[in-house]
């Protein structure tokens, strides 16, 4: 942490402040509002919606453990993809929804007008309906950055289908088990998925998930690349061929704003992840306003936000919020660092962004390679910048906001989860001075309150540490765990009675504003990607030298953490360097790229209670080269089993 930083406060600039929705004076009244009559609140920014039968119920909502139920605008009838498209068609059918900016910059970016995007649209949906889709069906989206990805999400919601989307960095095995999950009918996937110069066969991959899930399943093919791939007749349907016959217009379906609009696979503290459902009138309402008024969007503007439509971000932030709002947003196929490191900001100055939405990660990565890369584009149409997925630390904060923003630029630090839906805590441009690395601000209607890990008891006042909870609910909140809603009252709602627990940890500050400070379970944030250390250790034992494994996360310079594993052999396997570099490529193929070990350290033995549970507290601190501070190692079984893993800790490079 850069002590000079640590304290600094930004407050908004004058322009910033003259633009902006809302000030600090309006930002006050609402959320004040907000709070005192939520029914009141909400009921008025229902009104973001087209409602096909207006809703009479604002928020019907029960906290109790055992009885935990989400439910807003319950008695409202809309359809999403109407909502994101249809309406806009009367005022902006010629304006550009979305930019599409190919992974290699030879290639010609495309703009998609609000026109062409209902004609795409409508066209996916009734080849969907065509391969026997219907009202309440799962269909799994495994596609890269391309603008299908959006048509197929739109689609879906078109006709009432639930969409899951799976990161098309995940493996077939990941692939099969979220297909599975949710028994979906049909997979859309592409022959290739083009990323920073390199293919990725996704079609195979597909090919591969397809074995271990049921006959009936169906794929649909969209063309990317034009690259080879195998075809099953009866399965296999090609997109682009279909697309040349299917009608341009589809009915939008009539669905109740409690209707699932999608299911979206995450990590968890344990076991298998976990199926998170969103639903459609609360869910949309919430990602469209938080939309507008984080990133002071307004009409006309350019919106960039990085991030791949395989997380939450991508929903809520590329297309759900920014289409609702009839904006104008920018999809990204590539990477940040190719051709060079000078990507991001040359795809700024080309489609003249005004607000620009990245994670940490990418900064860290960036503001290793100089400054050139940034300086020689012209970044003067930027507004607004923000970050997501991690906290910032406050040497990336302020290349970000010297460098890119030029010291103009408010950055919105946005916290938030898969879960939420939309933005919890923010700075909000015009209404609130920054810190950098703090996510400041509660938005309207979230109401944070710090607890006592051991008590539960709330801890009142400013200047303290404990554990992040949200009393009372918001729109956009998921509503269960796809098929176990016992697991989502269990995770969410059982260890803090009343609240909703977020899993992180945060400090309120003197002056009253929010810090978090990391996951409080056994998840992990692995380059703004979340994860979950059972995941991984399920994966090294499924392997049959592995006899037992234990993950932790450990501090990376440029992905905030990285995936330290200790691993025990079989009794009748020794360590190799082959074998550690089989490992790794194990874990690879059983989850994908992103939960690819960092270090890999034998194990001979794990430090264990009596009662056979690992302290992985200790783990931690060896891990991050902490051995003054190991805690009481005398309860342990084998006490010895420390001294051999602080001998040989491996080395991390
Ligand atoms: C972390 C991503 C600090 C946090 C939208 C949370 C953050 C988890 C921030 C959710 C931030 C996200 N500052 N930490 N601005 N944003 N996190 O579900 O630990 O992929 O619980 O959602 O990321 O990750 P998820």
């Amino acid at each position: 942490m850069n002590a000079l930083h640590a304290d600094a406060v930004y407050p908004p600039s004058d322009e910033t402040v003259a633009r902006a929705h809302v000030t600090a004076a309006k930002y006050q009244e609402m959320y004040d509002a907000s709070l005192t009559d939520p029914e009141g609140f909400w009921g008025e920014q229902g009104k973001r919606i087209d409602w096909i039968k207006p809703f009479t119920q604002v928020k019907d909502v029960n906290y109790d453990f055992g009885n935990v139920s989400i439910n807003w605008y319950s008695d409202g009838t809309l359809n999403v993809s109407a909502n994101c498209i249809d309406r806009h068609l009367e005022n902006r059918c010629d304006q550009t929804a979305i930019i599409w900016e190919p992974d290699s910059p030879e290639e010609p970016a495309q703009h998609i007008t609000y026109k062409e995007l209902h004609r795409r649209t409508c066209r996916m949906a009734n080849i969907l309906v065509s391969m026997g889709v219907r009202k309440g069906d799962r269909v799994v989206i495994y596609l890269p950055m391309i603008p299908e990805a959006a048509y197929a999400m739109l689609a879906c919601a078109r006709i009432g289908a639930i969409h899951s989307i799976v990161f098309a960095g995940f493996s077939p095995d990941a692939l099969a088990a979220r297909v599975n999950g949710c028994d979906a009918k049909v997979v859309i996937t592409a022959d290739e998925a083009p990323r920073g110069g390199r293919k990725t066969a996704l079609k195979s991959n597909a090919d591969a998930a397809l074995l271990h899930t049921k006959d009936s399943v169906k794929c649909l093919v969209v063309k990317r690349t034009g690259g080879q791939t195998t075809w099953v007749d009866g399965r296999d349907f090609d997109y682009n061929e279909m697309a040349l016959e299917a009608d341009d217009y589809c009915a939008p379906a009539e669905m109740n704003a409690e209707d699932p609009l999608f299911i979206l696979y995450t990590s968890g503290s344990t076991g298998q992840p976990k199926g998170v459902v969103h639903t459609s009138g609360g869910y949309l309402a919430y990602a469209a306003m938080t939309h507008e008024i984080t990133f002071d969007y307004h009409d006309g503007d350019i919106y960039w936000c990085t991030a791949d439509v395989g997380w939450v971000t991508g929903h809520s932030y590329i297309v759900y919020g920014p289409l609702a709002n009839g904006a104008t947003t920018l999809m990204f196929e590539g990477v940040p660092t190719y051709p060079d490191a000078s990507r991001f900001w040359q795809v700024c100055q080309k489609h003249k962004v005004n607000q620009f939405y990245t994670a940490p990660t990418a900064l860290r990565a960036l503001m290793g390679q100089g400054n050139e890369w940034v300086e020689k584009c012209d970044l003067s149409d930027l507004k607004v910048l923000g970050t997501v997925g991690e906290p910032i630390n406050p040497e990336a904060w302020n290349w970000y906001n010297e460098v890119v923003g030029k010291g103009k630029c408010p950055i919105v630090d946005t916290w938030w989860q898969t879960e939420t839906g939309g933005h919890l805590m923010t700075p909000l441009p015009g209404a609130h001075a920054m810190k950098p690395g703090a996510a400041m601000k509660p938005f309207f209607g979230i109401q944070p309150v710090v607890l006592d890990p051991t008590s539960g008891g709330e801890i009142e006042g400013n200047g303290v540490e404990g554990v992040l909870c949200i009393k009372d609910s918001w729109p956009g909140q998921m509503r269960t765990v796809w098929g176990d809603h016992e697991r989502f009252e269990k995770t969410y709602f059982s260890d803090y009675k009343g609240y909703y627990f977020t899993g992180d940890g945060c400090r309120r500050d003197e002056d009253g504003d929010y810090w978090i400070t990391g996951r409080v379970d056994d998840v992990i944030n692995v380059s703004g990607h979340r994860m979950g250390t059972a995941e991984v250790e399920s994966a090294l034992v499924a392997h049959t030298a592995v006899a037992e494994a234990a993950v932790v996360g450990y501090p990376h310079e440029i992905k905030g953490q990285g995936i330290y594993c200790y691993v025990t052999l079989m009794n009748d396997r020794d360590p190799s360097d082959e074998l550690l570099k089989e490992l790794r490529t194990w874990v690879r193929t059983e989850i994908g790229p992103i939960a690819s070990p960092d270090v890999i350290q034998w194990a001979p033995g794990l430090p264990k209670t009596r009662s056979g549970k690992i302290m992985r507290r200790i783990l931690r601190k060896i891990a991050e080269n902490d051995f003054g501070s190991l805690g009481d190692t005398s309860t342990l079984a084998d006490p010895s089993v420390v001294d051999d893993l602080i001998a040989n800790r491996a080395n991390k490079g």
